[in-house]
């Protein structure tokens, strides 16, 4: 047994897998919330089933690596063995050892004296965001550049939408900050289409998300229409003008055909979220837009968010 484990069932492992380490080498995968019990052919276990003297080492692949080392932490997992790929700084509250204050000044004296002596431990405290600090410390740039977009966009009439929305982690910020319109959310639920030619571990990740889970994590449900399946069959119904579209799916066919599909529905200005067009790892993003460009001009604005977003505004 290798001893070496993998926490995260998600894009991060597949991708350590495909820059190099064998499934084979893998003792198993743990997941706070595992879709399966295998993935890539190795067990998925609950952190409760790990057995931590086998652990040699413990690879993250979660962008939660905070959460993470509490739990590594508690279950006795020593700091030195863990390799966090992801997120791999840490800022840290010196206060954050001081159990005893809040007994002895109490929790409400403490309150008021600690506020403007906090460390910035992640750029969403920089300034006052409606987002949750949990939801912005995933990508700061990212979000609060969608919720200047969504305030613009509320100017404008027609719904908000998503294609390629996985397990819904972006579609609840656009749901959050545009409550009273209708969020239209595209995704196969089963990967991606052959013709964008995944690799069997990219595919494998993305197969794992359902319907009902995405509703789960969507603060204003009742707002949200599912279209489940591929894209742009899964569009044949929707006869609909958007404001603010969020086109998330990696490839180069898809994301034409979300462009040719999108763009002429999109009302005057408004605008769509074309993520990772700066993302060297996904080139065919970047090639969709250059082809779709050559059919008509369009204004873009780019973001110098994780994967660098190209925001295209529809002009009146
Ligand atoms: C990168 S993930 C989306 C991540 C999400 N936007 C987020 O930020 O959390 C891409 C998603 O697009 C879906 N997808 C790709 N091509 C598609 C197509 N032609 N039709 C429907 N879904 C597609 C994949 O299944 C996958 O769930």
């Amino acid at each position: 047994m290798t001893g070496i484990y993998v926490w995260g069932t998600g894009c991060g492992a597949s991708e350590l897998v495909e820059q190099g380490l064998q499934p084979e080498r893998i003792a198993a995968f743990v997941d706070n919330t595992p879709f399966g019990k295998n993935f890539l052919g190795r067990p998925v276990l609950l952190p409760g089933q790990l057995s931590v003297e086998r652990c040699r080492l413990m690879i993250v692949t979660s962008r939660q690596a905070e959460q993470i080392a509490r739990q590594c932490r508690n279950l006795g997992i020593p700091r030195e063995r863990i390799l966090f790929l992801k997120d791999s700084w840490e800022i840290r509250d010196r206060n954050q050892l001081c159990q005893d204050a809040a007994d002895l000044l109490g929790q409400a004296l403490l309150e008021k004296l600690l506020p403007r002596q906090q460390v910035i431990a992640c750029p969403g405290q920089l300034r006052h965001s409606r987002l949750p600090d949990a939801w912005l410390a995933g990508d700061y740039v990212r979000l609060a550049s969608l919720e200047l977009l969504c305030r613009q966009a509320t100017q404008v009439s027609g719904a908000a939408a998503e294609l390629g929305v996985y397990k819904g982690m972006f579609a609840r910020c656009i749901n959050f900050l545009m409550p009273e319109r209708k969020l239209y959310l595209f995704d196969s639920f089963s990967g991606f289409a052959p013709k964008d030619a995944p690799t069997d571990g990219i595919q494998q990740a993305h197969k794992q998300t359902t319907v009902e889970g995405v509703k789960a994590v969507l603060p204003f449900p009742d707002q949200a229409v599912i279209c489940p399946g591929f894209f742009p069959d899964s569009a044949r119904e929707v006869e609909e003008g958007f404001c603010l579209v969020s086109l998330d799916v990696d490839f180069f066919a898809s994301t034409l055909e979300g462009l040719r599909w999108f763009w002429p529905r999109i009302h005057a200005g408004g605008f769509l979220l074309l993520h990772d067009w700066g993302n060297p790892a996904l080139p065919g993003v970047a090639q969709a837009l250059e082809c779709y460009r050559q059919e008509q001009a369009i204004p873009v604005v780019p973001i110098p968010d994780r994967n660098g977003t190209l925001v295209l505004c529809k002009v009146k």
